[in-house]
């Protein structure tokens, strides 16, 4: 409850990089709104929907069972894949297994998405997916929030090979993600050796969680604040050194982001905080008509760019200027 208080006061932090990127306009995009195609293709991840609720809750009883409710809702309604947040809590304590069942209990077709730390062994791992009959699995990669955490982890060994060893044996796909500092090149080129399905960026510029675990310690950390890859940059890099599939997330607020990130290569966009706020401040009608617009902005977009479905967007040509820019040229793209 305290991550969705502080998720809620800190706000998103504005520096996904994503302002440094503009489309050229088509005026002869020959196609027309019904022509296009809102949905995606992801490998063996098998997702279909180009937006997603990214992991949050689940854990701390029925105020999280009554919002994970409230999202499943929401993602049953509009036909999206949605994620639970880590699940550690539930293998620890049987008792709150619930919170994170209740999904599956209101969407029993839905795409469902389990959610763990990269501190997980093999048997938890398929422990978690059984709970919920997950469609995927995400594992999660904190480093900067847990050393933020005054009672956080402190050790971060050997976490790849946990990941590869899951990856190999459980049933479903496996998403490796991150919590909103970005997945480098380097880390990319790391789990590019695993049969993990796909990363998920979760960069910088949305949700900060050193600032959420800042609130709740004396002596801040205020260096991590503004550390970490943002979004846009994420994408870029993950993308040059894992050929498997791509999500976007990390400050995603509107289709525009989306439609960015899809032209820079990422498959589908996962959001956390922004729907959080809007399911917590105005209830989860407002969130089904949020994302219902979300998919008809997007669908603008795309026929403005006379890309037919989110995979020709990555044809488009785009403008790169400012902090993006310095900041591929520093890092070797062209
Ligand atoms: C999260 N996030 C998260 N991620 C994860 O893998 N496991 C988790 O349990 C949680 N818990 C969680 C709680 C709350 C309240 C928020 C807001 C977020 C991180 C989330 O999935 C995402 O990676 C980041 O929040 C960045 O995306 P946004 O929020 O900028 O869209």
């Amino acid at each position: 409850m305290d991550h969705i208080q502080f998720a809620l006061s800190t706000g998103q932090s504005a520096g996904t990089f994503f302002h440094d990127i503009r489309f050229v306009h088509q005026a002869l995009p020959n196609l027309g709104v019904e022509d296009i195609r809102i949905h995606t293709e992801t490998g063996d991840l098998k997702l279909k929907s180009p937006v997603f609720i990214n992991a949050m809750t689940g854990g701390g009883g029925r105020q999280t069972e009554k919002l994970n409710a409230l999202l499943a809702y929401a993602a049953k309604e509009t036909g999206i894949a949605m994620a639970v947040g880590s699940q550690m809590a539930a293998l620890r304590d049987p008792e709150e297994r619930a919170s994170y069942q209740i999904v599956r209990k209101v969407n029993p077709e839905g795409f469902i998405i389990g959610n763990l730390g990269s501190e997980a062994s093999l048997k938890q791992a398929e422990e978690a997916i059984e709970m919920i009959e997950a469609n995927a699995l995400q594992i999660h990669l904190n480093v900067i929030q847990e050393l933020t955490m005054p009672e956080g982890d402190r050790d971060f060994k050997g976490a790849l090979e946990r990941i590869e060893e899951i990856a190999e044996k459980v049933k479903v796909p496996v998403i490796v993600k991150e919590t909103g500092f970005g997945i480098s090149r380097e880390a990319a080129e790391k789990l590019a050796s695993t049969k993990i399905a796909a990363i998920d960026v979760s960069g910088y510029g949305g949700t900060n969680f050193a600032a959420i675990e800042n609130e709740r310690r004396a002596r801040k950390l205020s260096y991590f604040q503004e550390w970490g890859v943002p979004t846009a940059a994420a994408i870029i890099e993950v993308k040059k050194a894992f050929p498997q599939t791509v999500l976007a997330s990390g400050g995603i607020q509107n289709a525009l982001d989306m439609v960015k990130a899809f032209a820079l290569g990422a498959n589908a966009a996962g959001l956390a905080g922004s729907f959080l706020k809007t399911a917590i401040e105005h209830g989860e009608k407002q969130l089904i008509t949020d994302i219902e617009t979300l998919k008809e902005d997007l669908g603008m977009m795309m026929t403005a760019l006379g890309a037919k479905d989110i995979a020709d967007l990555e044809d488009c040509p785009l403008i790169i200027s400012g902090e993006l820019y310095h900041y591929l040229l520093l890092r070797g793209y062209d």
